[in-house]
């Protein structure tokens, strides 16, 4: 196989510039010559040795050096990756050892070789799921099993975030990785709002999934005083409960101290808009999350008044709103507090993440005081 031999400094250059053109030969890799230089590998559509663009560099004759492949569809046949090169899903998502795949309609015949490909290449990997969309009222996935390395298809698993384990289920509950860097701005936000209270905090998190807000909080000493954590999906709650034992087992006290007892340490299966008929959570938190985007502003006027009142309390929400009504979203947020009996001391209205060219993912954090 013909190789083009150059200067060791010069190889990601050449590299690259093979790479462009689309002169390398793929699945082969760069051989280092016994004088030191580098010998990069192409394919028959590269220019003749004669050709000025190899600006007086050699081309040799070598046997070709396979490569460790570094990504799976170097593991599907040749002629079949050619023949689809640009439909081969172009992204994928892990959750624990469970990996979740978009497939185009036009390779879906290849569905079970894509999982097989990923399988191969990605040894942390246990099961492979197509992603055929969400669906019903909690929005969760609809997961196809494609390849299982051990034969199971369970698709419960467990995810490493932020120093914390958390069991995370793709086909039956919410759960998104994406947002972990949110919850450690929740985090600083509660060690703000705990240092100006000072003492701890008591937290409510309605819309609470697998819990993945509450390990943040949890896992900083003696930060929560106690909880109310909740969902409306049965089996988000068989989670949620199940994460936060094992988080609250894990808690630690400032200094190596025992942890202090957690009080309240609440987990429902309820709509979050009938906490407020229960004494035992209204006026009962420092700190109130909403994270159901679709509705978490319409949703305000029946979850604010778990807020306690004649004190510096928090809102941390998330909503999706049209680009175009911001501002109105904007308000709708300070009406409610206003509405609420609130004095609003700070309020931050920041888009988190693209969402679409017509929709952005907005994150709201209000600190207010809401009068008797
Ligand atoms: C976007 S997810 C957020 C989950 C979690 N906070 C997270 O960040 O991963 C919204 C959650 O709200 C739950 N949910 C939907 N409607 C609800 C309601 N009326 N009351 C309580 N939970 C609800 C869903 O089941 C889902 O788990």
């Amino acid at each position: 196989m013909r190789h083009l031999s150059v200067p060791s400094a010069q190889t990601q250059h050449w590299l690259e510039r093979c790479r462009t053109e689309k002169w390398l030969m793929e699945h082969t890799g760069v051989t280092t010559l016994p004088d030191g230089k580098k010998a990069i590998p192409l394919n028959d559509s590269a220019p003749p040795s004669d050709d000025e663009v190899w600006q007086g560099h050699t081309l040799l004759e070598l046997e070709a050096k396979s490569k460790a492949p570094s990504h799976w569809t170097e593991h599907l046949d040749i002629d079949l990756y050619e023949a689809h090169k640009d439909q081969w899903p172009k992204a994928y998502e892990t959750q624990g050892d469970v990996l979740i795949v978009k497939i185009e309609d036009s390779v879906w015949d290849a569905a079970e070789t894509v999982a097989d490909a990923m399988l191969t290449q990605l040894p942390s990997v246990r099961l492979v799921c197509a992603d055929l969309g969400v669906h019903g009222d909690f929005r969760v996935r609809n997961l196809l099993p494609l390849a299982s390395r051990d034969g199971t298809v369970e698709t419960k698993t467990r995810v490493r975030e932020n120093g914390y384990l958390l069991w995370v289920d793709p086909s039956k509950v919410y759960f998104s990785a994406r947002l972990s860097n949110e919850r450690i701005e929740t985090l600083e936000t509660a060690q703000k709002l705990s240092n100006h209270l000072g003492r701890g905090l008591v937290v409510a998190d309605p819309y609470a999934g697998v819990g993945p807000s509450m390990g943040a909080l949890l896992n900083e000493p003696n930060l929560i005083r106690g909880y109310h954590a909740g969902d409306l999906n049965p089996d988000a709650v068989e989670l949620l409960k199940a994460n936060l034992t094992h988080l609250s087992e894990k808690r630690k006290g400032v200094d190596g101290a025992p942890a202090t007892h957690l009080d309240p340490s609440t987990v429902v299966c309820k709509d979050a808009t009938l906490w407020m008929k229960d004494e035992a959570f209204l006026q009962s938190c420092d700190l109130l999350l909403v994270n159901l985007p679709h509705d978490s502003i319409g949703h305000l006027p029946k979850v604010l008044p778990l807020l306690r009142r004649e004190q510096t309390t928090v809102l941390r929400g998330w909503a999706i709103v049209q680009r175009d009504q911001q501002g109105a979203d904007q308000k709708r947020i300070q009406d409610a507090i206003t509405q609420a009996g609130g004095t609003i001391q700070s309020f931050k209205f920041d888009e988190v993440k693209g969402f679409s060219a017509s929709k952005s993912f907005m994150r709201f954090e209000v600190w207010m005081r809401l009068e008797v």
